[in-house]
């Protein structure tokens, strides 16, 4: 019986992929977001099964939005995902509490008021702090985290336990690290996702952070949010995700082996992420079962691939990668062949095109533009703008 599923923040990088996992086995996600942008969802689910999503668009920080959605939708299984990523909260810690603690408060209460039979929530690893890097945290370990977000993750889980004890509610908070496949393209550890895309259009990349961490490839993450919110027990529970324990360096090394261009593209430096690498998840496979786990190179791989396949059919969205855009528009040469030559865009003119037209539409805009200038020019068909003057 196909069973309907309640879920926030569903525009977004996790959101996108469980509702491709809900399509796909013939369940109804309804998604509830503030965004309207259905890029990453169209970005891996085709036109055919997106026809099957219901979208109601609404806030979390509105109550009244919330309860109305939820009651109309029907669903009596809730995946709670809306929030403000780190730097969002860090820049303005007062929004960021409104979205991620008054938002998850108004999404456990039109729950409780309407009756539904579980909400799994995304808290984060962001609880804990940096840690002993040789010894995974368990979830008993002490939370000591270093950023609002972090301080927002633990309030949710520490108000998911009362609505257990004072309603009878039942939850899950699944806290993952770093995220990675794609869609995601929002905070630091989006910097490995954001640097295969960039490889995949030949773009050099520099990721912002070193040391290890724990990266789980976004389709396991997905799996684990819908197995706990068909299969847990009652209870307020709090599950570590894990995926594998990966340092930065054997990430970018990997880029650059799948890499087109075949050399070193990515770089990576600067302090680690202050969370710490290793998740220990025997409580969740204790509790739910055996969990989806792919290891990080056919992730990356596959990662790479699906990039590559949008880029080849000219939709690959390369909004968050704009700055290694233009600073390769100025930075010219790109790609080199025998029968062609690079040129190089004068900065100037790159920071013109860059500001005058809307991302969707740079490459075609600088086509015509450059067309314009008497340039002989060759647009490649993916989005990035390869410069080339035929010989
Ligand atoms: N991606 C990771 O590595 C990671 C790690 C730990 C925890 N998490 C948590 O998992 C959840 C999902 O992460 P993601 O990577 O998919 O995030 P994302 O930023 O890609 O998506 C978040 C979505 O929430 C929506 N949203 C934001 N504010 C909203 C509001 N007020 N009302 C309704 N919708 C709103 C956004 O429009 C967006 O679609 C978040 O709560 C995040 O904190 C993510």
């Amino acid at each position: 019986m196909p069973e309907t599923y309640f879920i926030t923040g569903a525009q977004g990088c996790i959101g996108s992929w469980i509702v491709k996992a809900l399509v796909e086995r013939g369940d109804t996600p309804v998604v509830f977001d503030r965004s309207e942008d259905k890029r990453r969802l169209n970005a891996i689910i085709g036109p055919g099964d997106l026809d099957r999503v219901r979208f109601i668009a609404g806030d979390v920080t509105d109550v009244s939005a919330v309860n109305s959605a939820l009651e109309a939708s029907a669903a009596r299984r809730i995946i709670h995902l809306a929030g403000l990523q780190v730097p969002s909260c860090r820049t303005d810690p007062v929004a960021g509490a409104f979205v991620n603690v008054v938002g998850t408060l108004n999404v456990f209460e039109s729950a409780r008021t309407i009756g539904v039979e579980r909400v799994v929530y995304a808290s984060s690893a962001a609880v804990f702090g940096a840690g002993d890097a040789e010894i995974p945290l368990a979830e008993t370990a002490k939370s000591e985290p270093t950023t609002h977000y972090g301080v927002f993750k633990r309030t949710n889980e520490g108000n998911a336990r009362v609505y257990f004890l004072d309603h009878g509610l039942s939850s899950v908070g699944l806290r993952p690290l770093t995220v990675y496949g794609v869609n995601r393209d929002v905070g630091l550890t989006s910097d490995p996702t954001r640097a295969m895309k960039a490889a995949v259009l030949e773009l050099p990349f520099h990721i912002r952070f070193s040391g290890a961490t724990d990266f789980q490839y976004v389709a396991d993450t997905a799996a684990a949010f819908l197995a706990c919110v068909d299969h847990a027990p009652d209870g307020a529970h709090v599950f570590n995700l894990h995926g594998e324990t990966v340092e930065v360096a054997r990430i970018a090394r990997l880029i650059n082996e799948n890499s087109p261009a075949g050399h070193e593209l990515v770089t990576y430096g600067g302090p680690p992420i202050p969370i710490a690498p290793a998740l220990d998840n025997t409580a969740i496979k204790r509790v739910i079962g055996d969990l989806p786990s792919t290891p990080i190179e056919p992730g990356v791989r596959e990662t790479m691939q699906r990039f590559t396949a949008l880029r080849d059919a000219g939709r690959l969205d390369t909004s968050d990668i704009e700055s290694e855009l233009s600073g390769a528009a100025c930075a010219a040469p790109m790609r080199t062949s025998s029968r062609a030559m690079p040129i190089t865009i004068p900065t100037n003119m790159a920071n013109q095109f860059h500001s005058r037209f809307s991302r969707r539409s740079w490459d075609t805009k600088l086509a015509d533009a450059l067309k314009k200038s008497a340039v002989k020019c060759r647009i490649y068909k993916s989005e990035i703008a390869s410069f080339l003057i035929r010989g």
